[in-house]
């Protein structure tokens, strides 16, 4: 059976009412479906025939190029020797070649890899393994995650928690992660347009943590709920009124802890107790 025979080579022909797709309007895409049925190096090639560059590698995912010989030849080898180990308590050696190569050309430090099946899984796995990390040192308080403002994560629950897409969010809202904040975003046209290299605007966000959330949300919690443990960073370079925030949070929970100062520019950190 050739898998050709299966897809139909006209939209009339196609059903397309069965399949969802994300970040899309469904009913508006079915209305004009944009059909793309094969690719080569830098183009797909549309339903009607036209040839379309693809600008963005596929959303990233092609960076090397559409159907190129020696990446088809490697997935029909593999496919052909063995299609699935699980990675319960057993795997297959090509996996540890993989991440040794890998790891051969990621920064110092990052000796070690963990495959998943996309960036939402890796996102949420990522934070698991930064809690797992802190509580099998002993400081399994320390479950505080700071995204950033428009900030975007993927689709998973962590994901969303931490991403700053005000339109991702909201549905959720009731429902994602409790111990998330968020800074603001470096896009800043006037400051950062057109720079060589790092810009130099941009440090002093890495100490801000946005605090209105704390102003409207937080306090109100804390107004309910006395004994609640929260932690929080609070804008140092802002001196007094960091230090005023602090001091009534702290009073509010009894532990809002402070590092550093804006003078050695150690700007903040919060904790969870
Ligand atoms: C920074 C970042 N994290 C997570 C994701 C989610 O990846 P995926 O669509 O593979 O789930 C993306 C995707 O664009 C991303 O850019």
């Amino acid at each position: 059976m050739n898998i050709r025979d299966l897809v139909p080579n006209s939209v009339q022909d196609l059903n397309l009412d069965p399949l969802w797709l994300p970040f899309t309007s469904n009913r508006q895409f079915k209305e004009q479906p944009r059909l793309l049925v094969s690719a080569k190096d830098m183009h797909y090639t549309s339903i009607d025939g036209k040839q379309i560059l693809d600008g963005i590698a596929g959303l990233w995912a092609v960076a090397a190029g559409h159907c190129r010989a020696p990446i088809v030849d490697a997935i029909k080898q593999q496919a052909e020797n063995v299609d699935y180990v699980t990675g319960f308590q057993l795997h297959h050696p090509a996996a540890f070649v993989a991440a040794e190569r890998l790891t051969r050309i990621t920064p110092q430090g990052m000796g070690h890899a963990f495959f998943v099946n996309s960036g939402s899984e890796a996102v949420d796995t990522a934070l698991k393994m930064a809690l797992a990390y802190h509580r099998a040192r002993g400081e399994g308080t320390r479950t505080r995650f700071i995204g950033r403002e428009r900030g975007y994560h993927g689709v998973g629950f962590g994901g969303i928690s931490v991403g700053g897409m005000v339109a991702n969010r909201k549905t959720f809202s009731g429902a994602l992660l409790p111990s998330v904040d968020h800074l603001p975003h470096t896009h800043n046209l006037e400051k950062n347009a057109y720079t060589r290299g790092e810009p130099e605007h941009g440090f002093e966000l890495a100490g801000l943590l946005h605090i209105k959330r704390h102003d409207e949300v937080g306090f109100k919690m804390l107004g309910q709920r006395p004994d609640m443990r929260f932690g929080l960073g609070v804008e140092i370079s802002d001196g007094q009124r960091g230090t005023e925030l602090v001091h009534d949070l702290g009073t509010a929970v009894g532990n809002a802890l402070v590092v550093g100062n804006a003078d050695d520019q150690a700007l903040f950190a919060g904790q969870d107790r």
